[in-house]
């Protein structure tokens, strides 16, 4: 199948970093469609062998084992091409235009890997010249807005040019294998959905730690924020495939429809849960892994009495039948204790103990999403100890675990999430992509946060690098009488 896939930002950050290993790792893998072409658009005034040369040159930071070798790359870097263009400018498109209506490829994936400001003016010079036929998808990246109304700005505009089946907005985290896997988990067995509900679980807790700061992104993150750069994003994505009734089929509008239910279902704020079930941090200096990091306010980049925060603890709850009354906790954070990103669901407790039980959490299931990719299963048992002083001791449970561990079973060199997401676009496969009215409900339920912030000179607590946040975040969960993992 021929494809054309232009790329905007052709020489920007996300291009090298995270595209052209993702598309270099799908050529090892056989799996581009042949006959294809990536065009490279951007300001530079390079020629493809430029520009194949700067890519190369790019690969020398990609880890290791994804690197090409020599060879590799020249074969991979015949598909590479180059487009000078301004963006700014329409007569440039037309020359796109050209470009491409000289190739007649039956797809054509524009990719937006640019600042999300330019995106309308891109889709609007784009349809300009008619490059917005039914042969045309575009991809468009997160931060799509800083609040609701940016947000609909962009989807409105981009609307206008192109169907909502025509248009593909990344969140990356839907396309790593462990987050496929928690639908597989959820639709593809039968095992947990009798238990998947409020009479069943206790609580649920989501966890997307990172080690890293905000490293070369200082002033594009002191804008954003966790809130905005996580949770309005991966975080409520993970929620709504913990939280989601199954779909009707596996169809992209069937999963989206029941996505968008569990968002609407989210119960509103109110000034008093705002004030109780919002935690917001910021990381001083600390150290990770051993070694001294400075804290966020003396980051290049950062407003030196900034507000912005790196961490957000919270405390949710879908309001359905399924999951009336059961708390749902988000928390992320950079310059965390860990890299960790987690589900844990605990179950509740037996209606009658006839064991004393250790203390901490019992049944409990743990959806393990990265570095580690697998599923732990916690249970009780009754020890092996009959020696008679031990009787009594041995009424007591203890603690066993299940553990499948993904990447040991499928091999650790999977799909990565990029390759996954950039595969399905030119395949035309929708499912794995946010739609509109999913991003703007996740919008709408975040906005309320973000206000009551921009009216509270407190600012975010102050958290040292290397711990796993404020001790406010432990409070808000204690209040309830649970606990984070790494607490109980
Ligand atoms: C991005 C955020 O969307 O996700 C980054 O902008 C964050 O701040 C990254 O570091 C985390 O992704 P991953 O795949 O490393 O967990």
């Amino acid at each position: 199948m021929s494809f054309d896939l232009v790329l905007f930002g052709g020489t920007g950050d996300l291009t090298w970093r995270k595209l052209m290993p993702a598309l270099f790792q799908a050529f090892r893998h056989g799996s581009l469609p042949k006959d294809g072409r990536i065009l490279g658009v951007g300001r530079d005034p390079l020629d493809n062998a430029q520009y194949r040369a700067l890519i190369q040159s790019r690969f020398d930071k990609v880890e290791l084992a994804k690197r090409p070798s020599t060879d590799e790359f020249e074969r991979f870097a015949a598909l590479l091409h180059y487009l000078p263009m301004d963006l700014s400018r329409p007569a440039d498109y037309a020359r796109l235009a050209e470009t491409l209506n000289a190739r007649q490829a039956k797809t054509v994936v524009m990719y937006l890997a640019t600042a999300p400001a330019l995106f309308t003016g891109i889709c609007e010079n784009m349809a300009a010249v008619g490059l917005n036929g039914p042969q045309t998808r575009v991809v468009l990246e997160k931060p799509l807005g800083h609040d609701l109304a940016s947000n609909r700005a962009i989807n409105e505009a981009v609307l206008r040019v192109l169907p909502e089946n025509q248009i593909f907005r990344i969140d990356h985290y839907l396309g790593k294998p462990s987050v496929q896997n928690l639908f597989a988990l959820r639709f593809g067995n039968s095992l947990f959905e009798p238990l998947w509900r409020r009479e069943t679980i206790a609580n649920i807790q989501i966890t997307i730690a990172e080690e890293l700061g905000v490293e070369k992104r200082g002033a594009f993150y002191d804008n954003t924020g966790a809130l905005r750069d996580m949770v309005q994003n991966h975080a409520l994505q993970l929620l709504c495939a913990i939280g989601m009734e199954p779909p009707i089929n596996a169809h992209a509008d069937a999963i989206r429809d029941e996505k968008l239910k569990v968002l609407r279902s989210l119960k509103t704020w109110t000034p008093e849960t705002l004030k109780q079930h919002v935690v917001r941090g910021q990381y001083a200096s600390g150290s990770i892994n051993g070694e001294a990091v400075p804290g966020y306010l003396q980051e290049s980049g950062v407003n030196p009495d900034s507000h912005t925060e790196t961490f957000v603890a919270l405390r949710t709850e879908i309001a359905n039948w399924r999951w009336a009354g059961v708390p749902f906790y988000i928390r992320t954070g950079k310059r965390l204790a860990d890299r960790d990103a987690h589900i844990e669901v605990n179950f509740r407790p037996t209606p009658h103990a006839i064991f004393k039980t250790p203390l901490g959490p019992g049944n409990r299931l743990v959806i393990n999403l990265q570095p580690k990719d697998g599923l732990e299963l916690h249970l009780l048992a009754q020890g092996q100890d009959n020696r008679l002083g031990a009787r009594a001791a041995s009424q007591t449970l203890a603690p066993v675990q299940l553990d499948l561990d993904f990447d040991k079973r499928f091999g650790a060199e999977r799909v990565g999430a990029y390759e996954r997401l950039l595969l399905d676009v030119i395949d035309g496969r929708l499912n794995l992509f946010v739609r509109s009215d999913e991003q703007e409900e996740a919008w709408r339920w975040v906005e309320p946060i973000l206000d009551a912030w921009k009216n509270d000179s407190n600012g975010p607590r102050p958290y040292a690098a290397g711990t796993w946040g404020p001790s406010a975040s432990s409070g808000m969960i204690a209040r309830d009488n649970y606990c984070w993992s790494e607490e109980c």
